[in-house]
């Protein structure tokens, strides 16, 4: 008899091999312990009936700002993961622009113990890049890597020269992150620019070179110390193409939904809810990035959640935010592309599950495999459902998708063997773990 406190049944299974097929699943203490058919278990387990469903490994989105702590009038760490409960995400990687920022262990820790007061899902935190942390770059743990905003931010965590960058680059083995983007080019920019107050404005100062530069320079110091490397939101065709020229085996990219199938165009019609760091691009850039995704150059998916008050996103430009939330429409947003053959859902499962988790050396997640721990979502692709502003969980309460009718939607998600969300209602009483990174 196979040891089970759950089974699913009935459901279309994304095996290890890519392939989908009609079997069960059995979880015991948070593990997935078989997958196979006329599983023998005992009587009294529970079972979710998974027909007419797809059962993919849970979602692991590897860039996340869930402003906790700090920034809670925007998201906290229970709004966000209810989000992620909703839009299977299972496990995700934070930012680290946070108050206080996390660039110490101490912070660090503590931002761990709020998560595990609050996440429904599981957790893991970058630390953050100051031009003289270098001890704490190293030291801190646990942590899925250090990130570096070469551009884009303010204050201590802006770390945009390539004096301040290289030691950083010089020292440890860890995994760096970087925001690319040239800021000394966005201060010019901005001057070219002033009095503009048309978001469009935004994509216009800090342009694909602006992208480019940034880009170059982390992979030129990544090759000299041969130092692990993370580009994060890929935004331009120029950056894709340079990868596919000259991408060390220890490089790894990623790509946002939004830069995947939005454009410059949407500032006409959701102004500066489309405005984010590095900027929406043009409809060739999105091409690029696409065809960059499908060849293997970009490794795998991000939403960059970030959200801003609809009173801050009010503003008017440029006194508005940067940042647009993603984590409870990106698994939706990428399989519906999957229904209209642009991808299969198995590409899209590695790109926003198991391809994370061997980026990031997550041990045990990411394939639906015994030993593997349940975390999973079961999706529905058969039917469509527009993008609701009332159904949403995030704080922010907007979404830059409201309106587009998405198939894939998450009806179960189940995180270490707990069932986290169930036919639209999330069980707040379940809390996720710390992410281990090896
Ligand atoms: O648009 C963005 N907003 N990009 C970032 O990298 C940061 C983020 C934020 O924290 O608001």
């Amino acid at each position: 008899m196979t040891s089970a406190s759950l089974i699913i049944r009935n459901a279309q299974v994304l095996l290890p091999s890519g392939e989908m097929a009609s079997k069960e699943v059995a979880v015991s203490d948070g593990k997935i312990t078989a997958v196979g058919t006329g599983l023998s278990v005992s009587n009294n387990i529970k079972v979710i009936d998974g027909s007419g469903l797809t059962l993919l490994p849970g979602v692991i989105d590897p860039q996340v700002h869930f402003r906790d702590p700090g920034l809670e009038h925007k998201e906290d760490l229970f709004t966000a993961t209810c989000a992620c409960a909703r839009g299977g995400v299972t496990s995700f990687l934070e930012m680290p622009n946070t108050l206080p920022l996390t660039i110490t262990q101490e912070i660090l820790t503590d931002k761990l113990a709020i998560a595990a007061a609050k996440s429904l899902v599981n957790y893991g935190f970058f630390i953050g890049a100051t031009a003289d942390n270098l001890p704490d770059l190293r030291e801190a743990h646990p942590t899925c890597g250090i990130k570096i905003f070469m551009g884009s931010a303010h204050g201590p965590l802006s770390v945009d020269t390539e004096k301040t960058i290289e030691p950083i680059f010089a020292v440890g083995d860890r995994l760096i992150a970087v925001h690319a983007e040239d800021q000394a080019r966005i201060m010019e920019r901005r001057k070219l620019f002033a009095g503009q107050t048309d978001p469009a404005t935004h994509s216009k100062i800090q342009d694909n070179q602006t992208a480019l530069n940034a880009t170059k320079l982390a992979l030129k110091l990544s090759k000299k110390y041969q130092r692990r490397l993370h580009i994060l939101h890929l935004s331009t065709g120029e950056e894709a193409e340079l990868l596919r020229r000259d991408k060390p085996s220890w490089v790894t990219t990623e790509v946002t939904p939004q830069h995947l199938l939005l454009d410059v165009s949407a500032y006409e019609k959701i102004g500066t809810l489309a405005q984010m760091n590095p900027p929406l691009k043009s409809e060739r850039d999105r091409e690029i990035l696409w065809q960059a995704l499908l060849d293997g150059i970009i490794d795998f998916i991000a939403t960059d959640h970030a959200p801003h008050t609809l009173e801050e996103k009010g503003r008017g430009y440029p006194n508005t935010p940067s940042g647009m939330p993603g984590v409870e429409t990106s698994l939706p947003l990428m399989l519906t592309q999957a229904k209209e053959n642009r991808c299969t859902v198995a590409q899209v499962s590695n790109w926003m599950s198991t391809a994370v988790a061997q980026a990031y050396q997550i041990p045990n997640k990411g394939l639906i495999e015994p030993g593997y721990d349940a975390d999973l979502v079961l999706v529905d692709l058969s039917t469509y459902r527009p993008v609701l502003r009332e159904e949403l969980q995030t704080k922010c309460g907007w979404s830059p998708f409201e309106g587009w009718t998405l198939t894939g939607w998450p009806v179960v998600t189940i995180v270490g063997g707990q069932v986290v969300y169930d036919h639209g209602k999330i069980d707040t009483s379940v809390r996720g773990q710390a992410l281990r990174f090896e």
